[in-house]
């Protein structure tokens, strides 16, 4: 059959001789192509064997064996076909190829090979293997469906044979492997290559956006031991806002009004919390109460802020190049931000040297801001915040910076993720001032645990701490005249 999506013959030729096409944006590299035992024309008959690297992987029960050596079989079929794909179909052509004319190629060059080859499927192994090699050709492979199953969160995976999810907090090992470690680092550069950059020995980890807006980060060997670490954040079109994480139980009603309260007149926030605890989740929902007349910069390592206003003009830092030059950081971003008449400033992690312009931006006239920073409690917080002071080598007094940190950040909302897998806010302090070289902070709200079910499901409750806001006289100048019994305690079980 003739198609402008398969090479002619000179060409396949041509791909006998090892020379892989490289146009533009080819998406797979020489070095990440695997190495073929026999000439493209002469398939050689697969193994079905479980090769040692393919060996099952322990968390799966033994009953899963037929399965898992079935999978096996389609995952050695699909390497071997994918090879021929890329020795007949021409790459060149295929970006602009539509997703039906692609898939009825590859359906046609993959049933040419297997009777080429002898082998036989069944109709729905034929089926997912055509998908699968679809994804192999125009998108990331055996990560494709994950990314697209819009129940999970995050991918991790820990080397070819390990590929763990998250979903509704947990985490779980999922059925999807890579063939093998060359199979897991071709998909890297593909994502990496896309974006123009490199991963390799001497470059050994990338942070990257893929084409959806996930957060991407991987780390190659021989840094990562046992094979390449990748972990995606998912990006969700839907955001969760205030009413969904009210739904969920993140916080309750009365602290979601306190909080609109808090942001609309322009306090300044800091959302503390660990590692995937929801902290940009929340920054973006706190976001919702800003006014539409104002004029808002984010600031991001990476983009996943999806402010809903009308005037946000959005930055992203960038890494310097191969040749080490071209960096943008954070702190260059903010810089400029100060430049340019914002309302409010937004930065989505303070994690470094940025900080000094941060609490200066806070302490100057550009209150409303926000940001994120990694820490544990609000007390933990102010100490991340001096410590990133004291490390970006400003010479200062303990309590000259404890005092910039006072008058700068009015709140800390703390973000966490329970034993359980759900997130919760478990606290909104107010900083109140200093006393001697003490900063002062009273908690106003937090999550009172009360025990714990038999399934491992945390049971408790949100609670005020029967402290009237510090704010209260600004609140009702604003127009927000909360009602002081929002912030009593709650006694329950
Ligand atoms: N209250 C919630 N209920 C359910 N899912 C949530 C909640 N908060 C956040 N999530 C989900 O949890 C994941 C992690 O959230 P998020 O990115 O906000 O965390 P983070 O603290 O910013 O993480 P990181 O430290 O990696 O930057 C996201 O997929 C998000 O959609
Ligand atoms: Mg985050």
């Amino acid at each position: 059959m003739f198609s402008r999506y398969r090479k002619d013959t000179q060409a396949a030729s041509t791909a006998e001789s090892r020379a892989v096409p490289t146009h533009g944006h080819t998406q797979v590299t020489p070095a990440a192509q695997p190495a073929l035992t026999a000439s493209p024309n002469v398939m050689p008959k697969p193994v079905f064997k479980a090769s040692p690297a393919a060996a099952p992987i322990s968390a799966q029960p033994a009953a899963n064996d037929k399965d898992r050596r079935r999978r096996q079989r389609i995952l050695e079929i699909k390497s071997l076909l994918h090879n021929k794909l890329l020795d007949n179909l021409n790459l060149a052509a295929l970006d602009t190829a539509s997703e039906a004319e692609l898939r009825s190629e590859i359906a046609s060059i993959a049933a040419e090979a297997l009777n080429e080859m002898g082998i036989s499927l069944t109709a729905e192994e034929r089926m997912q293997l055509n998908q699968d090699l679809y994804f192999e050709v125009r998108g990331l492979g055996p990560l494709e469906p994950l990314l697209k199953d819009d129940t999970i969160n995050d991918i991790l995976v820990n080397g070819p044979n390990k590929v763990f999810i998250e979903r509704g907090g947990k985490l779980e090992l999922s059925d999807v492997t890579f063939k093998d470690e060359r199979h897991l680092l071709r998909i890297i550069d593909k994502i990496v290559s896309a974006v123009g950059r490199r991963v390799d020995e001497s470059n050994p980890y990338v942070d990257a956006r893929l084409a959806d807006g996930s957060r991407f980060n991987a780390m190659v060997p021989p840094v990562a031991v046992d094979g390449s670490l990748v972990s995606i954040r998912k990006f969700k079109k839907e955001k969760l806002g205030i009413n969904d994480l009210v739904k969920f139980g993140a916080f309750n009603q009365e602290m979601a009004m306190y909080l609109e309260a808090a942001v609309a007149t322009r306090l300044n926030i800091i959302v503390s919390g660990g590692t995937g605890s929801g902290k940009t989740t929340t920054l973006n929902a706190l976001s919702s109460f800003i006014d539409n007349s104002e004029r808002v910069l984010t600031i991001e390592d990476t983009a996943e802020l999806q402010l809903q206003q009308v005037h946000v003009g959005r930055m992203e830092s960038r890494p310097a190049n191969v040749e080490g030059k071209g960096a943008v950081t954070q702190r260059d971003c903010l810089r400029n931000a100060l430049r340019m008449r914002p309302d409010r400033i937004i930065v989505g992690e303070t994690r470094g040297e940025e900080v000094i312009d941060m609490l200066q931006a806070m302490n100057t006239g550009h209150d409303g801001s926000m940001t994120t920073i990694h820490a544990n409690s609000a007390r933990d917080g102010i100490s991340r915040l001096e410590n990133m002071v004291a490390m970006a080598g400003i010479e200062m007094p303990l309590k000259a910076v404890r005092n910039q940190i006072a008058s700068a950040v009015n709140l800390i909302v703390q973000a966490s993720r329970l034993q359980d897998g759900s997130r919760r806010m478990t606290s909104i302090t107010e900083i109140t001032g200093m006393e001697g070289d003490i900063i002062t902070m009273q908690e106003i709200f937090k999550f009172e645990r009360t025990g714990m079910e038999p399934n491992g499901k945390i049971l408790g409750h949100f609670t005020g701490c029967g402290l009237r806001s510090h704010f209260s006289d600004r609140f009702r100048r604003w127009g927000y005249d909360l009602p002081p019994s929002m912030y009593d305690i709650i006694e329950k079980g």
